[in-house]
């Protein structure tokens, strides 16, 4: 695990754009996994920078999104498809085509998470996958005691997720508290992953998730079994970490080496 930490949200959030910037100009067909939340919204401002810079091109990326609210129209503004048009995809040329976001109004929902799956492997599995964290700790929407081999399905969300969510949704409106998420096995199997842990309210999330025991109660430890994921933090996300000062010193060592 690649711990990189820095000063600011906005610097944190510059670093993760830099990273798809790199990943898309190496492979152009990269199948990229993607997030949505507070925590990439950054992260999405300074990509389209670079596509409006002329730096960037998504016309041959494939996309997947974790997660979706079930029962929300697509054109809910609080749904995911929404968020992700809003913040990413009316900006930039990807093809509307390449654009997979678990479809959630569906009453089959069953042959829904199958297929997403399949959709997956068929474009060879995912490249790269973007994460959040929640403040308790779940990746997508893998609530806490999620399996760890959990694969696509419906979700039920804590009360806790709800809560903090609440915040997008205006207070008559009715508040999801199901979703379809990507299982914890289906985002372990992404060849790379990057997480970013933004703020002093994901400090304990984030120190459990990279320094607590690997736990389903803490869903996202899992990725201390990934081989390829940076946890990319800002320095109030990872205020609680035990060994701040030797991942900082490490990664500087990984520049100066890499230089
Ligand atoms: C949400 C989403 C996650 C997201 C996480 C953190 O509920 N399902 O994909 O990463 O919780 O959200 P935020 O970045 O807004 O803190």
């Amino acid at each position: 695990m690649r711990v990189v930490i820095l000063p600011t949200e906005k610097e944190a959030s510059d670093f993760a754009a830099d990273f798809i910037e790199k990943f898309i100009t190496e492979k152009n067909d990269s199948v990229l996994g993607l997030a949505t939340g507070s925590s990439v919204l950054l992260t999405y401002d300074a990509i389209i920078d670079k596509y409006n810079e002329g730096n960037l091109s998504f016309k041959n990326v494939i996309s997947f999104n974790l997660d979706e609210y079930v029962g929300l129209e697509p054109n809910h503004k609080q749904s995911y498809r929404h968020y992700m048009s809003e913040k990413l995809f009316s900006h930039i040329d990807i093809n509307e085509n390449n654009i997979h976001i678990p479809e959630c109004l569906d009453g089959d929902f069953e042959s829904t998470c199958e297929n997403y799956e399949s959709k997956i492997k068929s474009h060879g599995g995912i490249d790269l996958q973007l994460l959040g964290v929640g403040s308790n700790g779940h990746i997508g929407f893998n609530e806490p005691t999620s399996s760890l081999n959990s694969r696509t399905r419906v979700k039920t969300l804590t009360k806790n997720t709800i809560a903090n969510n609440a915040r997008f949704f205006d207070a008559s409106e009715p508040q999801p508290s199901i979703a379809i998420t990507m299982g914890i096995g289906t985002i372990m199997d992404a060849k790379n992953i990057l997480l970013l842990g933004l703020g002093q309210h994901k400090s304990k999330a984030v120190a459990d998730l990279v320094e607590g025991p690997l736990s389903s109660f803490c869903p996202g430890s899992v990725l201390q079994y990934h081989e390829n994921a940076i946890i990319v933090l800002d320095q109030l996300a990872a205020s609680n970490l035990k060994l701040y000062d030797y991942y900082v010193h490490s990664e500087k060592m990984n520049v100066e080496y890499m230089a």
